[in-house]
């Protein structure tokens, strides 16, 4: 899809960080949007905004946990828009801490809404884009789906296997004309680690993993990029057809050492280390 002009996308996780930041640059393009979200209110908020300049805004509260809801979105963008061309399955929540304090609670919520989530939107849409012989699924994964850290272990799972999903799914569909992509961001300025207002099940964090939020909220004020320049990207690998969206010079060095470990048949080093001190285990 070189034009994007006149065409309709949808986003999950709209309301906030990248995926509000992509409903502006889809607006921005000449697109219809439909902005799917789990917070009510801002999300109205949000959506009003754009509408109220002009844009042809549609917000439609949605827990992409649930694939009834997911199904019902497609069906609403589709009676209100008659087509659909882009889907970002953006939403996505990111729990920290040490893994030996998280609950089987924790990881259902996380695997609820990083992995079934978006498995969701493929589900819908795919099959809708494969007739039409047309349409862009984006799957926003992360650095974090190329790489591992410490403490960041549910959130690594998930985006794993978001990008194992996203790589699949561009295997089946895009000799049919669909194009796919997988975004795979290191840290954007956004409220990912304030992911705990989105949880519904009413568990606390562990104190470890509130131990390790707190910083990881200081640090992405002081070291994210703009959302705005990730939805760049995103814009630009959609009209370009291409499959990897990276925002940050690191991952791909980071990510290629994970492949050297391998191949040299040793124990995991640290992919920052930028190829000095590794282990020769
Ligand atoms: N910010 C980063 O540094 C970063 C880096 C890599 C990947 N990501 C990924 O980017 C995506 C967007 O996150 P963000 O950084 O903009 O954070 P954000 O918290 O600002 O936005 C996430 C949005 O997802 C929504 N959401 C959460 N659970 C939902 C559910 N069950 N159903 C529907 N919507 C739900 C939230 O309400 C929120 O509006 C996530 O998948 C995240 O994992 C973020």
């Amino acid at each position: 899809m070189k034009d994007l002009a006149g065409r309709t996308a949808v986003v999950t996780g709209a309301a906030s960080g990248i995926g509000l930041a992509l409903s502006e640059r889809f607006v921005a393009a000449g697109m219809s949007v439909v902005m799917a979200d789990i917070e009510e209110e801002v999300l109205a908020r949000e959506a009003m905004r754009l509408e109220s300049d002009g844009a042809a805004v549609l917000g439609v509260l949605t827990d992409v946990r649930d694939p009834a809801a997911v199904e019902a979105l497609r069906d609403q963008a589709l009676s209100v828009h008659g087509s659909v061309h882009v889907l970002c399955n953006n939403a996505g929540v990111g729990p920290a801490g040490p893994m030996a304090e998280t609950t089987a609670a924790d990881w259902r919520w996380t695997v609820d809404v990083n992995i079934l989530g978006v498995a969701h939107g493929v589900i819908a849409f795919t099959q809708l884009f494969l007739d039409q012989r047309e349409g862009h699924i984006v799957n926003t994964a992360s650095e974090a789906g190329l790489v591992t850290n410490p403490a960041l272990g549910m959130y690594c799972a998930t985006k794993h296997a978001v990008v194992g999903m996203t790589e699949a799914l561009w295997r089946e569909v895009h000799p049919q004309g669909v194009g796919v992509s997988v975004l795979c961001p290191n840290l954007v300025d956004t409220k990912i680690f304030e992911s705990e207002r989105n949880r519904t099940d009413g568990v606390e964090m562990s104190p470890g993993a509130a131990a390790t939020m707190a910083p990881l909220r200081e640090i992405i004020g002081v070291m994210g990029i703009p959302a705005a320049s990730v939805a760049e990207r995103v814009h630009d690998a959609i009209v370009g057809d291409r499959f990897w969206v990276l925002t940050h010079d690191m991952t791909l060095p980071a990510a290629g050492c994970r492949f050297e470990d391998l191949s040299a048949g040793r124990n995991p080093s640290d992919p920052y280390a930028g190829g000095v001190d590794r282990p020769t285990n």
